[in-house]
């Protein structure tokens, strides 16, 4: 009999109709590929909150399993790319979308998904950062490559207490950057404090004045994930050749900017997009994540949760009102 596993499955009994339970699940459930994982821990992403409530922007195909992060050990892998009882970590990609993914006891991936993990981390650690770490990491990556130096002034960061945001403020506060948090949660300014924010400000003192062309230039960089006016209002008040970071749209997926703050400020807008992220660039931030960017506060960030604690935390999550991250652990549930 193939092996079986526990994992949370969302399914469409009819149109726009989606249920989520936990049931036991088979290996020959899972997509085909190279690589079987017993899997330790998870997180939950905006994107994997989105999967569960059959948003056809990441799903289109039930009966599903989300989960776009998964860390665990290697039960088998059929191209000799890894041997069994390594640990490895496995995010984005098809993970959680298309592909059975992490809220699962077990994943059946192709072996290019993963990466061994990296000396320094533990899986738990790993998953505490998941994807959410990662893309905050490759946004303050893009700013230091960028030009920005410590001393270069405030940095924002938008969408402060979120997963990427609150990863991005403790990475910027590690690397010597001073930090300013936009949050819509002000009663969180002293966590925000804590991770190394020098500055707490209102989500809507972003955007004030943002009806003008240009604004007074205020930002040493940005690292943006809510999109929207905020992302523009931020673009508008970046200083000089400056640069500014584009990765999310809890806001909203619009940008209604104009070119000045490009054509007569040289502000810089990257985009980051963690899921196609290459091999070799992504282990050289998971290094990264590792060793000299290495959060010593993670455990203070997330919630642990078993499968059962999820739901309520994608309900919160769908309503912006999560305040740590959740960190999935399959061991127990
Ligand atoms: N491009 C990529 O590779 C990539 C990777 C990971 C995530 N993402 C995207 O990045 C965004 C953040 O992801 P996450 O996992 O950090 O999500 P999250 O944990 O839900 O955090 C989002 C935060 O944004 C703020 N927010 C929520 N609704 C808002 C609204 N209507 N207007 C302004 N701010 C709002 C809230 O923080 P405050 O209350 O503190 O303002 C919230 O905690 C998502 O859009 C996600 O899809 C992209």
């Amino acid at each position: 009999m193939s092996q079986q596993f526990k994992a949370l499955l969302v399914e469409q009994p009819e149109k726009k109709v989606f249920t989520r339970t936990i049931v036991t699940r088979s290996l020959d459930d899972l997509p085909e590929g190279e690589l079987v994982v017993k899997v330790h821990y998870s997180s939950l992403n905006f994107k994997d909150a989105l999967s569960a409530v059959g948003n056809p922007g990441v799903t289109r195909n039930f009966p599903h399993t989300p989960g776009i992060d998964a860390a665990g050990e290697v039960v088998s892998c059929s191209d000799g790319a890894f041997k069994p009882g390594e640990q490895v970590i496995v995010t984005s990609y098809d993970l959680g979308m298309e592909s059975d993914g992490g809220f699962g006891q077990l994943i059946r991936v192709p072996s290019k998904w993963a990466l061994k993990l990296p000396k320094g981390l533990s899986l738990k650690e790993s998953m505490m950062l998941g994807t959410a770490g990662l893309t905050a990491a490759m946004s303050v990556h893009e700013l230091v490559e960028s030009g920005l130096k410590p001393d270069a002034g405030p940095v924002l960061v938008t969408g402060a207490t979120g997963g990427v945001g609150s990863l991005a403020v403790a990475l910027l506060a590690k690397a010597g950057y001073q930090v300013t948090a936009a949050t819509g949660k002000l009663d969180e300014a002293a966590y925000l404090k804590g991770l190394g924010a020098s500055e707490v400000i209102e989500r809507s003192a972003v955007t004030e004045g943002s009806e003008r062309p240009l604004m007074k230039p205020r930002w040493a960089g940005v690292v943006d994930c809510v999109g929207g006016e905020t992302l523009a209002a931020a673009i508008k008040a970046t200083v000089p050749l400056g640069s500014v970071t584009c990765c999310g749209l809890v806001g909203s997926p619009d940008l209604p900017v104009n070119v000045f703050p490009f054509i007569l400020r040289g502000v810089r807008l990257i985009g980051i997009d963690s899921a196609e992220y290459p091999m070799a660039s992504r282990s050289a931030v998971w290094q990264k994540l590792a060793a000299e960017w290495k959060l010593e506060n993670l455990a203070g960030m997330v919630d642990e949760v078993t499968l059962g604690g999820l739901e309520e935390k994608i309900q919160a999550m769908l309503k912006g009102g999560l305040k740590r991250r959740s960190l999935v652990n399959l061991l127990d549930s």
